[in-house]
Order: C-alpha cells, then structure tokens, then sequence
C-alpha cells in the first residue's frame, strides 16, 4: 500500500468507527482491521450501555458509582466527561438506526447491573454489541469510510517523538508494508487472549497496548485486568467462552453452589449485585471451599416468557448446550474479560507520543480506576473516540520522508502462546501471590528475550501477548496491597503509598 492518508485507525470497533464515522465528516480516514470488519470486542457486547436516562437518575449519581467501583483511582476530570456526555451520544446512535428495547413508553428501557445505584443499562435485548457494531458499520459505509479487512498493524513508526504511520502485514498479499499518518488512531481494543480463559474472542491479543509501549508510550494500570464472573463453564466458542451477562443478576439471577446454596449476601450487602472484582472473587473462594469447578447461577424462577424475550442470545445458546435457563442452573466461573488498563491518555485520548491517540479498551483514560462498572466501557469509546475527532481537526500535516520508513527488516518469531497463558492463569489470575507473581514474571521475560528486535510478521499475536503479559505481571508486582480487581494474598489491604496509578513506559525509549 505504501500510502499516505490524513487519519489511520486500527480497528473497527465501537471505537475505531465512532472516531472514523465522526472524523471522515471533514478529512481523510483509512481503518486497517486484521480480520472481518465486524470482528471484535464490541460485537459481542450483551448487557449495554450505560447512561444517565431515568428520572431519579443524576450525572452525579452515575459519576459517584464509577469512582466508588474505582477504589480511588478514577480520574474525577474524565469521569465527569463520560457521564455528561453519555446521553447525547447514546441518542445520536439510537437516531443512526441502533434498535435499543424501549419501554411501554417509548422510552429506553433500563436494565440493572452490579454497582449502579439506578437503572441505567440501556441495550439492545441481550445483543447491544453486535447492534451498534452493525450501525456504525452502515454509517461508516455512508460516510465513505475506507476499511481494509485482514491487515495487521504491526508496529509503529516514531521518529523524534512523533508517530509517523505504521507497519503492518498485508494478509490478502501477504506482505509486510507501512502506511504514513498525519495521526495514528490506536483502537484495537482489549487483551482477554493473554489469558486461557476469556470472554474476548481471538483478535484481543493486546496488539495496540503492545506496540505503543514498544515505541515509547507510557502504559498504566495493567494490573487491573477484570474477570467477568459469569461465563459459561467448559464451553468455548470460536476461541472465548460465552458470557452470560451481569442484567441476567440484575433481572434477579442468583450464585449459588454447586449443592445450590446461594452465598453472595455472605460477601457483600449488594449480594448478587455486588462489583465485579467482589463476585469474581466469591465464586473462586466459593469452587476452592466446596472443591468445585464451576458455580451455578439460577434465573429459573423468573418468567419464561419474559426471559425469552429479555434474553434471546443466551436464552437459544445455552439450550443448544442442554441448559434450559427457564428450568435449571447454568454451571458458571470466572473469565477474563476486560482491560482496565492501557495506553495512557488525556481527556482528548492523546497518548504521550505526539500524533498518536489511543480509543476505547486499549486505552487508560483512567476512567475505570482500579475495577470498572458494568456497561461504562461501550460509553468511555463512544465518549472519548469522539472528543478524539475535535481534537483531531487540529493536526497539521507530517512533513516527512518516505525513506526513513523501510528500514525495519521483517522477521519470525516463536510461538509461546499457550505457555503463556497457562501461566497468567495459573498466576495472575483472580487472586494473586508474590511467589506466583515472581515466578510469572521469570518465566515470561524469557519467552520475552526469544524475539528479535525487527518487525515480526509471524507470530506477531505472540509476542503482542508476551509483552501485554510481562506488563501486567510487572504492574501487579509494583502494586503490594489489594485494590478493586488487584488482590494479592501476602496484602490484602489497601494502601493510602499506592493511591496512584501504575505507570510503565519503556526503558530504551
Ligand atoms: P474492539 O471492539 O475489541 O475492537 C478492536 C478492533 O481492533 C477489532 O476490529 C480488531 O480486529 C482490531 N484489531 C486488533 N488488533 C489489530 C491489529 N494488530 N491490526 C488491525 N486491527 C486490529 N462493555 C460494556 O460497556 N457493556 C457490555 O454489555 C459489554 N459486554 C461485553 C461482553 C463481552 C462478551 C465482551 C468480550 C466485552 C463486553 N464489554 C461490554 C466490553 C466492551 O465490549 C469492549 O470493551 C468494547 O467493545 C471495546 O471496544 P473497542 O472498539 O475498544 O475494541
Ligand atoms: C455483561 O453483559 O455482563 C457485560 C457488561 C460489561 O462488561 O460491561
């Protein structure tokens, strides 16, 4: 392709094309995505998107939740923005066509997820992901949006402090090419794939965190990797394992053990509401004391009918699996499911280097803090993947030559993959030891010290993952305390020292 173009995204999530559909309104967009557009995090989103709709409700209500899920380390300025925010842009992509439920009102009707204070939860029965990916996917083909479908980004080009573009693996031709930008928009989203077991499907290997923080680029909280409680136990599909989302507890599900005794009130006053990091945790203690491997989360005394209709997806899944969720348990553990994490960035989702943004999962707007609220992460992408597009008017264009850009030399490298994920989940799962933490991080840095320095064009995914997984370890073992999705047994305790953000950048650079 060798081509210069005014905006290159990487990704065609919620993300990528909030930031394209709104961009291409008055320049030039290009959107590289490594496999089919529609492959992502954002297609498989279930419970919604959160938003302060309801009379009751307040910004200051919903802000006060994301810090409380925060344990202090929610960026208060960013919080702010995302909330206000929030209900204009749900609407905008309700008016593009997203068929949100509405109410007998015609209003959006409102599910419940743990930690919120009010209903809140707006969504598309339990589809929202795949509905808003299908919407901006129409708007970006309105607009005119270029996206070229299975091309990998590999690494970036910085020269001086600025980002140039980057290179990436032509899969159609299979060929290693670049691409200059007069900005860079990172928007590749999580990282669940450095785990065995995730709700994320295989495209979320970490590849943009990883190859910001290959170039330079300060990376923060990687330690707080969030474990949806509630995924399927032993069932995978294509790669991730099926969620069962938090609304099924907000429409009255209860944890129970495998003998079917409820025990979440045992933990927490919100009991089958209780925060993410709370309810991961008691369905491990939970399998550990009753030597179980799964847990049992029960909606079957709820309406039929209703929850037909209320949960379509998982509903027809799970009954091709023989779980008839109107009339019997469905045997549930913990997975990996979000990045908390990422590139860090400003409220106008810049990255600390020059002409590069960071969108949605792969980024840190510090939003989340240290444990992220159900349904706020489709509204931080759509929130800040917009601010991005202001603040993106203002580029000036590169002035560079193309010469400087094909020095790298393409290279292999070793697929340790498996290994890897072995490890994070045998180590740096949901509970976590200093010993495990250490001999993680041993094991890892070798498999990190086995690729060469040029741009991989085999085996990239693998060392994306090697690198995300060294910065997690690395980040758990600077943070000594337990907070939000953080607990290490040796220090259970939160510490007022660690009341800051974890921020990594690499040494060399
Ligand atoms: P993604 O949607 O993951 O998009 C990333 C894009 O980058 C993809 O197109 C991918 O192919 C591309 N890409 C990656 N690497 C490369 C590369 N090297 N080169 C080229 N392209 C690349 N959040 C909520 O708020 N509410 C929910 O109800 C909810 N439910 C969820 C349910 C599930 C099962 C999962 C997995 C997540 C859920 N989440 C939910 C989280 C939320 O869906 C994601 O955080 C969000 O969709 C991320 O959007 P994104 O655009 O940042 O990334
Ligand atoms: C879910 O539906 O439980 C997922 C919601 C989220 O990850 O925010």
């Amino acid at each position: 392709m060798s081509r210069k173009v005014d905006f290159l995204v990487v990704g065609s999530g919620i993300a990528g094309l909030t930031f394209a559909t709104k961009a291409a309104q008055y320049s030039q967009v290009l959107i590289l995505t490594k496999k089919n557009k529609a492959d992502s995090n954002t297609n498989y989103a279930q419970g919604g998107i959160a938003s302060v709709f309801a009379d009751r409700d307040s910004f200051d209500y919903h802000a006060n939740d994301t810090v409380k899920a925060g344990e202090g380390l929610s960026h208060k300025d960013a919080v702010r923005i995302m909330v206000e925010n929030g209900p204009k842009l749900v609407r905008e992509l309700y008016n593009e066509g997203c068929l949100f439920t509405l109410d007998n009102q015609g209003d959006f009707e409102l599910g419940r997820e743990g930690g919120h204070s009010h209903r809140r939860i707006v969504h598309a029965k339990d589809y929202t992901g795949y509905e808003i990916e299908r919407v901006l996917l129409e708007e970006a083909k309105r607009r005119n949006v270029e996206i070229s479908e299975n091309e990998i980004a590999l690494d970036l080009i910085v020269v001086d402090g600025e980002c140039l573009g980057l290179y990436f693996f032509d899969a159609n031709k299979q060929k290693l090419d670049y691409i200059l930008a007069n900005a860079t928009v990172l928007a590749t989203g999580g990282t669940g794939q450095v785990y065995l077991h995730t709700t994320n499907p295989p495209i979320a290997t970490g590849d943009g965190i990883a190859m910001a923080y290959r170039a330079g680029a300060k990376v923060a909280n990687m330690e707080f990797v969030q474990f949806h409680p509630t995924s399927v136990y032993n069932i995978q599909i294509d790669g991730r394992a099926f969620l069962i989302s938090e609304a099924v507890r907000g429409e009255g599900g209860i944890l129970k053990t495998k003998s079917g005794k409820s025990f979440m009130d045992k933990y927490d006053p919100a009991g089958n509401l209780a925060p993410r990091d709370i309810v991961a945790r008691a369905c491990v203690s939970e399998m550990r004391a009753t030597k179980s491997k799964y847990v049992l989360l029960d909606i079957s005394h709820i309406n039929a009918d209703y929850l037909k209709k209320r949960f379509p997806t998982i509903y027809e899944t799970c009954l091709k699996w023989g779980v008839d969720i109107t009339r019997e348990p469905i045997p549930v553990v913990p997975a990996a499911h979000y990045t908390c994490g990422g590139i860090l960035v400003n409220t106008w989702a810049e990255s600390s280097i020059n002409r590069l943004f960071a969108l949605g999962e792969c980024s840190c707007t510090g939003v989340h803090g240290a444990n992220r609220l159900a349904s706020n992460s489709l509204l931080e992408a759509l929130v800040f993947s917009t601010r991005a597009s202001e603040k993106a008017k203002e580029i000036k264009e590169i002035k560079v030559k193309t010469t400087m850009c094909m020095q790298k030399t393409a290279c292999t490298g070793p697929d340790y993959r498996l290994q890897i994920k072995q490890i994070m989940n045998q180590y740096v799962g949901v509970m976590r030891n200093v010993k495990g933490l250490e001999k993680a991080h041993r094991s890892i840095s070798d498999f990190c010290t086995k690729f060469d320095d040029g741009v991989l064009i085999q085996n990239a995914e693998a060392r994306n993952i090697a690198d995300i997984a060294i910065l997690i370890v690395k980040s758990a073992i600077m943070r000594l305390e337990s907070r939000g999705l953080h607990y290490i047994r040796e220090y259970p305790e939160k510490k007022k020292d660690f009341a800051k953000d974890t921020i990594i950048r690499r040494k060399e650079s």
